[in-house]
């Protein structure tokens, strides 16, 4: 049996930063996440002042405290990161001074105004190309005033900027969600100290004066560890396991997902970890069947729509994805990566408006295919890659390094 480690959750990753940050007094995170998305928040606070200390066990953060960010001494730069972006813009509009906020050339093409219209009705100031849908922004920090408001669409993204927004903002804010999304946010929050009140898909968010410092344990990645499930899944006489992996109910949509394909997947000592679920998963080699992915389970499993593309190939019958257009807008279109570069595979795939449809149990072929610059497309065709006949080549495959810096020699280890 294989026994891999798969790196520290990014989403909680910038969370920890994010919160230590704005925490009085020196923070200690274990398991931070080294990657280019995770620096770009990492650099966008040490740019407000904050003095971060990294050794390679831990990160040590001497929080400024709410109050106590500093005007950037340069442009903020999000770099390829989404979740930077969108929550720092939440943050920035309720602090005392105006910043600039860019990102690379994908960033600069995401959407930006699912964050800008409820920070508006907040009383922010907010700025830039195209009606302030594009980076780079210019945001002009305002008191801010409390707000209810239903999200148009199922984004932690979007909750989190409202979140961040509302810690600085005159009463109390609240965010109705359409469908329930990753809760990393809420759960920090109340793990520092300061508790987030929610009531089914309402939750209620309090200007704060206070965050404690702490010491935070940050779990492996799920939405990484997902490309070795499938690895393990699709490669006969396989069993690996892998430790520590986050098991928030918001996150685990590709557990059961899979299970539902026929995947044989064991959860092993289940326990709570800074306020979040983290287990050991156990995966054996399994013969899979075509399912059908929609609704609920899409917020669940969104980044890992990919992946479980990949998996669908390997699989008896069809597999439906709808209900999944958020997928156009993530680092690339990724209804239109994965349909492109799977059929250069040699796989059965067609393109929908808001998903896709795979044929499942084809032999699929080497070839030459591109990541379109996003990681988690670079990672799914190199999963996939180890059960085609003949050489695979991914072109732009350094993408990994946004989440996953050692996803090759990972794959590499487990090959050997
Ligand atoms: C994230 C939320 C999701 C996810 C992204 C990380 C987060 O984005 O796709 O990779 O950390 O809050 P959306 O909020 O756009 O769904």
């Amino acid at each position: 049996m294989g026994e891999i480690i798969t790196p520290g959750d990014k989403s909680i990753s910038h969370r920890a930063v994010i919160l230590s940050s704005l925490a009085k007094g020196t923070s200690t995170i274990k398991g931070f996440l080294k990657s280019e998305d995770t620096l770009s928040t990492l650099n966008s606070f040490v740019n407000m002042g904050v003095e971060i200390n990294t050794t390679s066990e831990l990160l040590e953060i001497n929080g400024v405290g709410i109050h106590g960010l500093k005007k950037p001494f340069k442009t903020v730069d999000a770099g390829n990161s989404g979740t930077t972006a969108r929550l720092l813009m939440g943050l920035l509009s309720g602090q005392e001074f105006i910043s600039k906020l860019t990102g690379d050339k994908y960033l600069q093409k995401r959407p930006m105004r699912r964050v800008v219209d409820p920070l508006i009705l907040m009383g922010a100031d907010i700025t830039g190309e195209n009606n302030a849908d594009n980076l780079p922004l210019i945001i002009n920090g305002q008191k801010l005033n409390s707000i209810q408001y239903k999200l148009p669409v199922a984004s932690a993204q979007v909750k989190s900027a409202i979140i961040l927004a509302g810690l600085f903002a005159s009463g109390e804010t609240e965010i109705i969600e359409p469908q329930k999304t990753r809760d990393h946010t809420e759960r920090m929050l109340n793990y520092l100290g300061s508790p987030i009140k929610t009531d089914g898909k309402s939750l209620f968010v309090r200007p704060i004066e206070k965050l404690n410092p702490s010491n935070l344990n940050i779990p492996s990645d799920i939405s990484s560890a997902a490309f070795f499930i499938v690895g393990a899944l699709i490669n006969k006489g396989s069993e690996i396991i892998i430790k520590n992996v986050g098991l928030n109910t918001a996150r685990t949509g590709i557990l059961d997902i899979l299970k539902r394909m026929g995947g044989r997947i064991e959860i092993e000592d289940k326990r709570n970890e800074c306020g979040e679920p983290v287990g050991d998963l156990v995966i054996k080699s399994s013969d899979l069947k075509g399912i059908e992915i929609n609704g609920e389970d899409i917020p669940r499993t969104i980044d890992e729509l990919p992946i479980i593309a990949a998996a669908a190939c390997f699989a008896v019958g069809p597999t439906t994805i709808t209900d999944a257009k958020e997928l156009r807008i993530k680092e690339t279109d990724r209804i239109k990566a994965v349909v492109s570069e799977f059929s250069r595979l040699g796989a059965d795939i067609t393109e929908l408006e808001d998903g896709m449809i795979i044929n499942g149990n084809q032999q699929l072929k080497g070839n030459i295919c591109d990541s379109w610059g996003d990681h988690r497309i670079a990672m799914s065709l190199a999963i996939a890659a180890t059960q085609t006949q003949g050489e695979t080549t991914i072109n732009n495959s350094e993408c990994v390094n946004i989440s996953f810096p050692d996803f090759f020699d990972t794959l590499s280890s487990l090959r050997t």
